[in-house]
Formats: C-alpha cells, structure tokens, sequence
C-alpha cells in the first residue's frame, strides 16, 4: 500500500509509520519503502547513516542482489521482538521525481518488490507530496492507496485531486490500484474549522472518509524523534493514537481479503502486457490515449504510435475504445524484441 497526499507536511509519514508500527505489534512481516528524497520514514525507523545501497540504485537497477542491499533492519526490532525493515530512502532518489516518467521507470519499483513480496505480509510505502515520477511510481507498485488530509482548505482539495489521479491511473494503467481512503490527521476536536473541514470532507468523499481520525498529539512528534514506534509509546495518548493506527491497519487488511474479479485479474494481465509494450513511452501520453473514450484513434494515428519494439501491423481499430487498441497493439506479435536490460 501506499501512503499519499498531493500536499507537503499533512502526516503520510505519520500515517505510514503508525501504520508500520500497528503491523509490527500484530506480528505481520512488514517492509517500509521510503520513496520520499526527504527520508523521513527511514530516519523514524531508525535507519541512519551512510548506505551502500538505497531506494534510489533500486529505482536505478532493480536487480536482486540491489533490491536485497537496499532493505536493513529497522532499529525496532531492537525494543520488541518483530520483523520490520525499511528500503532506504536517498536525496538521490530525487532525480526519478519528473513531472513527466516513462512507464519503464514508472515500473521500475513493481519490478523490483516482485523480487522480496513473498518474504513480506506487507509492504507501506511513504511518498513525496506530489503527482511526479515518485508517486506514480509507488502507485504502479501498490494494491491500496491511503489519502493523508488535514481538515483545513488545502488538504481538501489535494485529497480531491489525489482521488482523482489514482482513478486515472487506474484506468489508463493498473486496474489492481484501488483508493482505500481518505483519512483526517492532526484533528482538533474542539476546533470549529477542523469540524467544517472534517464535514466538508464526509460530503466529498461519503464512505471513502475513514470513520476514525487521528487527533493532533505532542506524543506522536516524540516518539518519531526517539525513533520508537507508537506502540511501544508510554502514555494515554500514545495508547489512544496506537488503537486508530489498529482500526485503519484491520480495515486495510480486510480490503485485500475482498474476493479477486476474475475480469479484473484477466484484465491486469492484458495490462501488464501493454505496460511492457509501451514501456519507455511518455506515461502522461499513455493516460491521454485512455481519457479519449470519445474519439477512437485513427488507423494511422495507430501505426504512428512510437512503440520502442517491433512492426506494427495495421488493425481495424473502428469502433475500438482506446483501451481495446492498446489490447490490440498487446496482442501483436512483436518479433524483435530485444530482451529487456532488468529482466534479464
Ligand atoms: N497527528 C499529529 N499530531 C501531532 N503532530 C503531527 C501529527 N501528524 C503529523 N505531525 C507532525 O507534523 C509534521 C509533518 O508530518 P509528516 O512528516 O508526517 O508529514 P508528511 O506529509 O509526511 O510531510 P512531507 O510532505 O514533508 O513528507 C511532523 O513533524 C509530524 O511529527
Ligand atoms: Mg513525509
């Protein structure tokens, strides 16, 4: 799963290590992704120092023997017996986070997480607070996205937006990404504004708003600046704050129990095949081809569509939605294709 928001300082770091913490007390196998330049997630998971490897070689190379030098431990695991590990977050990772990612790069940390998946009962990843490179990337690499929002103005219309892009993306690229949410952090209940903000969010998103928020609390900060996680926490709050990170942790377990559509797999399969085709094309081009239910492409247009690999052979797209072309293109036979670098 993914943590997001498409604005700065509103708690995904928050959120994905409470998230962390709650999944190490129930004993799940669990792995944080700090795909976040600013590393956040590793600082409060301890992980500190120079790394030979980080989240930046992987999104670079996604070889095996990457993947593996890029996860340590997390000092947790040194308060509680438990199995926690973070991929190394890095400034480095920076470059990745272009407005306008390719869907080779945009794969890149799908690829390398089908490498370890087995090893983890699952994996948060803690992202940048934008719609770049990074963020898709994390996208095209989770099941589940959980929108981070504050009740104030700003976050509202960034958790809109945020619900919107995940939708798009969806559609245009990875029918398994489902929004898990929106959930409100550093909520004042005796604020006036956070009340109106909270209401104006329950009537956007309706059951998308996650029934419990998590309050604003001095207990949180502290325990991230001791690296600890808010389990092992003294105090009430702390206490309080642990039992939310539970209930959101449960309601996200049980979205992944939901029964698969079998249309759906069939369809993530074919999708997978055309994200492969299309791989080193302009994802954002990609999405637009997908948006223009209305126009199917011409035959031409078609032929002209810069596949990295292979002849195209001319296909009848008439009455073909955009969709159905790329499944076409998918179904081509694509002789010379050079085996893929990464894959090999
Ligand atoms: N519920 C809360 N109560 C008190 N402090 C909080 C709460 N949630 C977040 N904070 C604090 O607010 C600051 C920003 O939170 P956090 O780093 O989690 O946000 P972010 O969305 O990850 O930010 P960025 O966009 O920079 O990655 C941190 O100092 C954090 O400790
Ligand atoms: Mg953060």
């Amino acid at each position: 799963m993914s943590v997001s928001s498409l604005k700065g300082g509103v708690g995904k770091t928050t959120v994905a290590l409470g998230l962390a913490s709650a999944a190490f007390a129930r004993g799940l196998r669990t792995l944080v992704v700090d795909l976040d330049p600013q590393c956040d997630a590793s600082t409060g998971l301890g992980a500190i120092g120079e790394f030979r490897e980080t989240v930046a070689d992987v999104l670079q190379n996604p070889k095996h023997n990457i993947v593996h030098r890029a996860i340590v431990s997390s000092t947790w695991g040194k308060v509680q017996s438990g199995h926690i590990d973070v991929m190394i977050g890095s400034p480095r990772a920076l470059k990745f986070d272009t407005p306008n990612p390719t869907i080779r790069d945009v794969w890149k940390l799908e690829e390398a997480l089908s490498r370890i998946e087995k090893d983890y009962d699952l994996v948060i990843i803690d992202t940048p607070p934008s719609i770049n490179g990074l963020t898709r990337t994390a996208w095209v690499a989770s099941d589940r996205v959980l929108i981070v929002s504050e009740p104030s103005i700003f976050s509202v219309v960034a958790a809109d937006r945020a619900m919107r892009a995940i939708e798009e993306l969806r559609k245009g690229l990875t029918p398994r990404l489902e929004a898990l949410g929106v959930v409100i952090n550093r909520f004042r209940p005796q604020s006036k504004e956070h009340a109106y903000r909270a209401n104006e969010l329950q009537e956007m998103f309706k059951e998308d708003l996650m029934t419990v928020q998590i309050e604003e609390r001095a207990t949180i900060q502290q325990a991230q600046g001791a690296a600890r996680p808010i389990h092992t926490w003294p105090g009430d709050h702390a206490a309080e704050l642990a039992k939310i990170f539970d209930d959101i942790l449960s309601y996200t377990m049980a979205s992944f129990q939901q029964p698969t559509d079998k249309r759906r797999l069939k369809m993530d399969k074919k999708m997978s095949r055309i994200s492969k085709i299309m791989r080193g094309q302009n994802l954002d081009a990609v999405l637009e081809l997908e948006s223009l239910q209305e126009e199917p492409l011409g035959l031409k247009e078609i032929a002209e569509l810069e596949l990295p690999t292979g002849p195209v052979r001319p296909i009848d797209p008439k009455f073909l939605s955009p969709i159905e072309q790329l499944e076409a293109l998918a179904s081509l036979e694509l002789k010379e294709i050079k085996p893929d670098e990464n894959q090999a």
